[in-house]
């Protein structure tokens, strides 16, 4: 079993891109047999263990199924079993916990937390969402806009709203990837200097930031768009609603990309809002593919990490 360069995935720049390949491939490899209840239990006797402290119902269930296709055992656990930081610090947490399992998986809301189980534990560490990244969202929209469009290879992505984690991972994606982003928010919802930064460091990033929706969908392959208030803003949620409103992924703003394009949302959607009915139900959307593909992505992540 192939080895990826890192031992976890706390953000996309921990892969080299020859990594995102070896993930990609596996997924494609293993998703036919997948879904034929075909797949070989290639790590039996193998623990994974799933930390939510946000509620969840793609990443969790993903994880979990992805698991036991693969042979292994899984544990749900919340902040209420461990108290990371609270009960016991950060470091001893991941040191008994690599005593007793082969992965964890974590969703938290502080990405330093994240940083600091994956230096301390000696098994891989796999960010499930932060409130700076997501990794494993973002390698599962990329592989479904390859099994869409061929290819990343030159598609512009245009990823309209909230300069969130959702943006960040993007960013990140396009820092190893060929192909040119806009990030389009309202002023004062940018994405973060510091991840721009980092990713520019990588001297591969051609990103474009916009505050003009229209403008920015003109010619799109991929339209993209997130929640207005994340996870933990939910007290902000009416005052984005105003300021995000001219933001909204509706049929007239996909009828300026391309008329192949395709339209993704991680989910959960907050219909009428960030998007329309007709968007997320229509012919454009690849938005149910993109959440099943979670599952085959992830199950490709831990057959490498846990190997
Ligand atoms: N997209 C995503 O991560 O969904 P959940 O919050 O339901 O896990
Ligand atoms: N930006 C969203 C993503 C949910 C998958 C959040 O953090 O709540």
């Amino acid at each position: 079993m192939q080895r990826l360069s890192s031992k976890d995935l706390v953000t996309i720049l921990d892969l080299s891109r020859e990594d995102i390949e070896t993930i990609f491939e596996t997924t494609r490899s293993q998703k036919p047999l997948a879904r034929a209840h075909e797949l070989p239990h290639s790590h039996p006797n193998r623990t994974l263990a799933c930390i939510f402290h946000k509620p969840s119902l793609r990443t969790r269930v993903s994880f979990e199924v992805a698991a036991q296709q693969l042979g292994a055992g899984s544990l749900y656990i919340t902040d209420r079993e461990i108290g990371l930081g609270s009960r016991e610090s950060v470091e001893d947490v991941a040191r008994v916990m690599s005593r007793f399992v082969d992965a964890i998986m974590i969703r938290t809301f502080d990405h330093e937390h994240v940083e600091r189980l994956a230096r301390a534990a000696t098994v891989p560490v796999i960010n499930g969402l932060t409130d700076l990244t997501h990794p494993c969202q973002i390698l599962a929209d990329v592989f479904t806009i390859e099994e869409s469009l061929g290819g990343i290879e030159g598609r512009k992505v245009v990823y309209v709203g909230d300069g969130n984690n959702i943006a960040h991972s993007w960013i990140n994606a396009a820092a190893l990837l060929d192909f040119p982003l806009v990030i389009c928010t309202p002023r004062d919802y940018e994405p973060d200097a510091g991840i721009i930064e980092k990713a520019r460091a990588k001297g591969n990033l051609d990103l474009t930031i916009s505050h003009d929706p229209k403008a920015a969908v003109e010619g799109a392959d991929v339209v993209y768009t997130d929640v207005w208030a994340s996870m933990g803003q939910e007290e902000e949620a009416a005052e984005r609603a105003r300021i995000f409103q001219d933001y909204q992924v509706n049929e007239a703003l996909v009828a300026r990309a391309k008329d192949e394009a395709i339209v993704l949302h991680c989910l959960p959607a907050h219909r009428g809002s960030e998007i329309t009915d007709e968007v997320i139900d229509g012919p454009h959307s690849r938005v149910f593919d993109e959440a099943e593909n979670r599952l085959h992505v992830q199950r490709a992540i831990l057959h490498h990490l846990m190997a």
